[in-house]
């Protein structure tokens, strides 16, 4: 199990980047050798719903991170103008007192100045918000639902479909913005997918079958009450069946000519909520157009490193897939948080009678569903040149 933050070379700040030859060839618009601001200190950002479960996961991930300070905190009027302490009903660890400090504002380009904008916020408000930050020049990684499936936005699990960022170019084309919008999956699409990309690349996923248990946390802060779903089972979880359906073939898909063709899977899922406080669980059964033995789907999974392990991104975990070999494995409490809650954890795979595999996956929804990978795609926003580019427009 991996529950240290990886190494970052303090020399990746200074440094000139060059990408490797794979990120080179697939995302030939993003390369640059700019990791760093002009005056060489970290990039400041911004967390838009920053008082919420996700925008507080914001805070834990990008505490002492090595290439990003956190500056500015935005949520409603509710909480514009008070302290981040007095506003935010901290949830979890320990509150960084530079953060509890900051004064909240509220979520607009004038009020917040950062290049590098966050957003956690709830989607009947993201639309607006995130679309006025793009167009004054900001990078917003979003994680709300509101531009996940338009055409020229890429949705992105870095070691997945980094390369879908490369449409970012087109997306400032056809919206005119000098910024961009880059999202993150739903929280339950982020364990599939990462699960059955390497499948997907070697074997080709044609149906899927799952069910999800998904974490209470999943649904914000205060969430679920407690007495509805103590001891219990919900088998219903609003928006979030269609969602999983739609995103994935998005994110399997392949970026030809400023598109991204949907990976053509038939999927059918089922959407539960559990009383668990973090971790997604998605118990698949998968039929391929060449369908692998156990033993291969197990090596494929193994062997799989995915797109982004040797750029140095901070918040990579040392494994991004791990194969557990407990036929009780993985568990949300015990499996959770490895890799800082980076790693997807996968286990029992073997034969189905109904399609050709079954396999169960399970990650942290908050942190790699949400504000951990919202960071990762980030970093890979930066060590690409994007941000520094961005900025100096
Ligand atoms: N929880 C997860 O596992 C998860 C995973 C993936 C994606 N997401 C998505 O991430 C987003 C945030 O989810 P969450 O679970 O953190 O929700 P949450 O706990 O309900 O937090 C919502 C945040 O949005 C702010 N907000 C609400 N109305 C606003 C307005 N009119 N103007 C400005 N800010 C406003 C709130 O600020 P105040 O405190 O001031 O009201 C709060 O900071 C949602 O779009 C959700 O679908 C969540």
């Amino acid at each position: 199990m991996n529950s240290k933050r990886p190494s970052v070379a303090t020399s990746a700040l200074s440094a000139p980047f060059s990408p490797p030859d794979d990120i080179a060839r697939m995302t030939p618009a993003l390369q640059s050798t700019h990791t760093a601001p002009a005056n060489g200190k970290r990039w400041p950002v911004a967390i838009l719903g920053a008082t919420g479960a996700v925008g507080q996961a914001f805070i834990r991930t990008l505490n002492g991170h090595p290439w990003f300070e956190i500056t500015e905190v935005a949520a409603s009027q509710r909480s514009a103008g008070k302290r981040y302490a007095d506003a935010a009903r901290w949830l979890e660890d320990e509150l960084d007192p530079a953060v509890a400090a900051l004064i909240v504002t509220t979520c607009d380009p004038q009020s917040v100045k950062s290049p590098i904008v966050f957003s956690a916020l709830d989607s009947n408000v993201a639309g607006e918000v995130e679309a006025a930050f793009a167009k004054a020049g900001r990078i917003v990684l979003s994680n709300a639902k509101n531009y996940r499936m338009e055409p020229d936005v890429p949705l992105v699990i870095p070691e997945v479909n980094g390369d879908h960022l490369a449409l970012l170019t087109h997306q400032r084309q056809v919206r005119g913005w000098t910024g961009a919008i880059v999202t993150n999956a739903n929280c339950a699409t982020t364990v599939i997918a990462a699960a059955l990309a390497p499948l997907h690349e070697q074997f080709g996923v044609a149906k899927v079958f799952v069910t999800t248990l998904q974490a209470v946390s999943g649904a914000g802060y205060p969430g679920v009450p407690s007495l509805d779903i103590m001891g219990n089972v919900i088998p219903y979880i609003g928006d979030e069946e269609p969602k999983i359906e739609s995103e994935l073939g998005k994110m399997l898909g392949k970026l030809e000519n400023n598109a991204i063709t949907h990976a053509p899977i038939v999927i059918t899922a089922h959407a539960n909520r559990v009383a668990v406080e973090h971790g997604h669980t998605a118990c698949m059964s998968v039929g391929f157009h060449r369908q692998p033995s156990v033993d291969e789907a197990i090596e494929t999974i193994r062997n799989w490193k995915g797109f982004t392990p040797s750029l140095g991104l901070p918040t990579s975990p040392e494994h991004v897939l791990y194969l557990h070999e407990g036929n009780d494995q993985p568990q949300p409490r015990r499996h959770v948080m490895m890799g800082r809650g980076m790693t997807t954890s996968i286990g029992r795979v073997r034969k189905c009678n109904m399609l050709d595999l079954r396999m169960v996956a399970m990650s942290h929804n908050v942190v790699r569903g949400a504000a951990g990978g919202s960071v990762l795609n980030a970093e890979l926003l930066v060590a690409t040149g994007v941000v520094a580019e961005t900025v100096a427009q």
